[in-house]
């Protein structure tokens, strides 16, 4: 029996956490600043969900399970775009347009654990629904790179590789590659950056596709597509087109997408995508609800904290953890008796209070424990209190004030 989390998990402690919610508070503010609402979705779902539309990769990284006793199979959510459609389809007509929904879920895949890559992760879910214009892509894209931005991150540091699934088919056919062969080469051709060059010929191979017709996608990057014409200009009209580039090597494993697609990678080419997404079209009426144009991203946490990090732009967390207003420490039997009281009296006032539990009477032991907390105050019960008299003392200036218990909160808040 070991007692380890399982792997590919993580445990966070409150610096840890912290760390992360400093993140998805990045994410939240650019999406509100955006105009999306938040929603949520369950944990699993029914199996067929992610089988129907999701594409190989990502069925065979599910975890799917079945309740004891029962015949109904479902899977842990590998990730998000399914329930969103899922939701938007049981909106039917009544779903506003445009329908503009954000969402940070945790998601679960059977994946190797490697750096980048764990079991359990977080994912920033951006989707705008109902436009069918470029335009649309534009606003996502932008509200991804305000996050970014705002995480101290800029477009030397960033690159969203934007491509069209319509384009790269056309450059393969136009290579050579027979219709039916389609499927496997952009299923090799969205691989081909996580494998040695010569394997991937070897692969191509393999699956009787002649590896020449890959060759244009190294250095092809002119927007040879109405939708990246109009992206392009849209891009300008957001200020974000030195953050992006034309890179008709991006195709998403993902089955569902329709046009144009994006990821977002560190900028030398380090570590996993950050972000990635697209159009995906015809997903909502697949699900039973209206025709309906749509488009987003999904940006996990893990790849995120490793660049922030490198940068020097994301601590440990500790730095992030909340530090109390004020400390109370009891240097005496009455105060002793009315420390529960006093803290309380603070919090009521909506102050961060926090308290001693040492049964000590030296207060130089006591204040080293408040400075500690880095709390602004420290309130004393000490000599003074059994006259009724509060010591308050400022930890970083030292200054020092006697106080009446009436005159103890403004003191605090001022
Ligand atoms: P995805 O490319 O599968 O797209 O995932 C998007 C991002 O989630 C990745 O770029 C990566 O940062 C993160 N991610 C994925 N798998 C893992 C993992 N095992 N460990 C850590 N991070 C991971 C989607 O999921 C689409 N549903 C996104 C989307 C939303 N498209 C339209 N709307």
């Amino acid at each position: 029996m070991t007692w380890q989390s399982p792997k590919g998990t993580r445990d966070f402690f409150p610096a840890d956490l912290a760390a992360i919610q400093h993140v998805e508070s990045a994410w939240r503010n650019a999406s509100i600043n955006a105009g999306f609402d938040e929603i949520e979705g369950p944990m699993f779902e029914h199996l067929d969900l992610y089988t129907v539309k999701s594409g190989e990769g990502i069925v065979s990284e599910l975890f799917s399970f079945r309740r004891a006793g029962g015949d109904t199979d479902y899977a842990l959510r590998p990730e998000f775009t399914p329930t969103l459609a899922r939701m938007a389809a049981a909106k039917g007509r009544s779903l506003s347009v445009p329908t503009k929904w954000f969402g940070i879920p945790s998601h679960f895949r059977a994946e190797r654990p490697q750096r980048g890559r764990l079991r359990e992760f977080k994912q920033w879910n951006v989707d705008m629904l109902g436009i069918d214009s470029p335009s649309a892509d534009a606003e996502v894209i932008a509200t991804a790179i305000r996050a970014l931005a705002d995480l101290g991150l800029t477009s030397d540091d960033i690159v969203v590789r934007i491509s069209h699934r319509d384009v790269v088919a056309k450059m393969l056919l136009d290579g050579g590659l027979k219709e039916e062969q389609l499927q496997v080469a952009l299923g090799l051709l969205d691989k081909r950056e996580k494998m040695p060059a010569e394997i991937f010929v070897e692969k191509a191979e393999e699956a009787g596709i002649d590896p020449s017709v890959f060759t244009p996608f190294d250095n092809e990057t002119e927007a040879s597509h109405e939708d990246l014409a109009t992206l392009q200009h849209e891009l300008k009209q957001w200020d974000i087109a030195e953050w992006c580039k034309f890179d008709f090597s991006i195709v998403r494993g993902l089955a569902y997408y329709t046009g144009i697609v994006f990821e977002i990678h560190e900028a030398n080419g380090n570590e996993r995508a950050i972000a990635g997404g697209g159009r995906y079209d015809g997903l909502v009426e697949m699900f039973g609800g209206p025709s309906i144009p749509a488009v987003g991203f999904g940006m996990g946490d893990v790849v995120l904290s490793l660049v922030l990090r490198d940068k020097g732009l994301l601590g440990d967390g500790n730095d992030l953890l909340p530090t109390p207003d004020v400390f109370v420490v009891s240097a005496g039997e009455e105060g002793d008796a009315a420390i529960a009281e006093t803290v309380s009296l603070l919090r009521n006032a909506n102050l961060h209070a926090r308290r001693s539990y040492k049964t000590t009477k030296n207060v130089g032991k006591l204040l080293t424990e408040a400075a500690k907390t880095k709390a602004t105050f420290a309130v004393i019960l000490g000599e003074e209190f059994t006259r009724g008299e509060y010591v308050v003392k400022n930890l970083s200036t030292k200054d020092q004030v006697t106080l009446q218990r009436a005159d103890l909160i403004e003191h605090l808040k001022s």
